[in-house]
């Protein structure tokens, strides 16, 4: 039976847990929300490869067999890191979206939203470098949405300004395809389809991380066939808070799962 230990610096993970709960519920899974520290999207890069490499060894200790950085920033600025020092244990991470963008785009114009880490970050550069020729892309960087998501208000007004303020230059360019490069951001898609129109092609990689997280577990031998069905929610700040934002985020997926939380760290 595999244990998979997912990680963000926050709530953004849980849309990658949804659908690892979705397409894969026949394991025990363990999230860890490092709430206390979000968002690491503006923190030093040295500073999100060490918590990152941390994190992961905490989760292995509690169990983990594979281990999911749901989180752009920390798979930009710690993935190889984490892989070079826990060679034995199958490591996947998220990217931002940028190949089914260009194959998606009718006018080969894409926005791309993430991070400020994840945008400066040398593995994003040479994703986009690989591709340049093929597309125009227009990066924007979210500042102070993971704040406002961290602390619930998907939907309210400032966070939609905040957001009108950063798709304007997207708006402008005449964007028809914005890939969501931050586990957060799949949240606010209902306000992006808003301010953008309903037309606007929104790519969120969660379904390819965990196909990659399948491929991986069959070949480290973990698939399951009986479902245990548990999931263990960790915040390094509020589990109270991680559980309330879970249920009311993802809750077809947490339906059929027996939950357990805990504040740690
Ligand atoms: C953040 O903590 O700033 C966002 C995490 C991410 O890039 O997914």
């Amino acid at each position: 039976m595999a244990t998979i230990g997912v990680f963000d610096s926050g709530i953004g993970g849980l849309t990658v847990l949804n659908e690892a709960l979705r397409q894969a519920p026949a394991h025990h899974y363990i999230y860890l929300a490092d709430s206390a520290n979000a968002p690491y999207g503006e923190k030093s890069s040295e500073w999100v490869a060490t918590r990152s490499l941390d994190l992961c060894h905490w989760l292995v200790r509690e169990g983990c067999q594979a281990l999911v950085v749901a989180c752009n920033t920390a798979t930009a600025e710690a993935i190889a890191h984490i892989r070079h020092e826990m060679p034995a244990i199958p490591i996947i991470g998220v990217e931002p979206g940028i190949k089914p963008a260009v194959t998606k785009s009718q006018n080969q114009k894409v926005g791309v939203l993430a991070t400020q880490n994840t945008l400066k970050s040398d593995k994003f550069k040479a994703l986009l470098e690989s591709l340049e020729g093929n597309c125009e892309f227009i990066s924007q960087a979210g500042l102070g949405l993971v704040p406002l998501i961290e602390s619930g208000a998907i939907n309210s007004p400032e966070t939609e300004q905040l957001l009108r303020e950063h798709l304007a230059p997207l708006q402008e360019a005449q964007i028809d395809t914005l890939v969501l490069g931050c586990t957060h951001y799949p949240f606010l898609a209902p306000l992006i389809r808003k301010i953008l129109g309903a037309e606007i092609e929104i790519i969120d990689t969660s379904d390819a991380v965990v196909k990659q997280l399948s491929r991986k577990l069959e070949e480290f031998h973990l698939l399951q066939s009986a479902p245990p069905r548990t999931i263990r929610l960790y915040s390094t700040l509020d589990a109270d808070a991680l559980l309330a934002h879970a249920k009311q985020l993802i809750p077809l997926a947490l339906d059929q799962h027996s939950i357990e939380t805990s504040t740690v760290f």
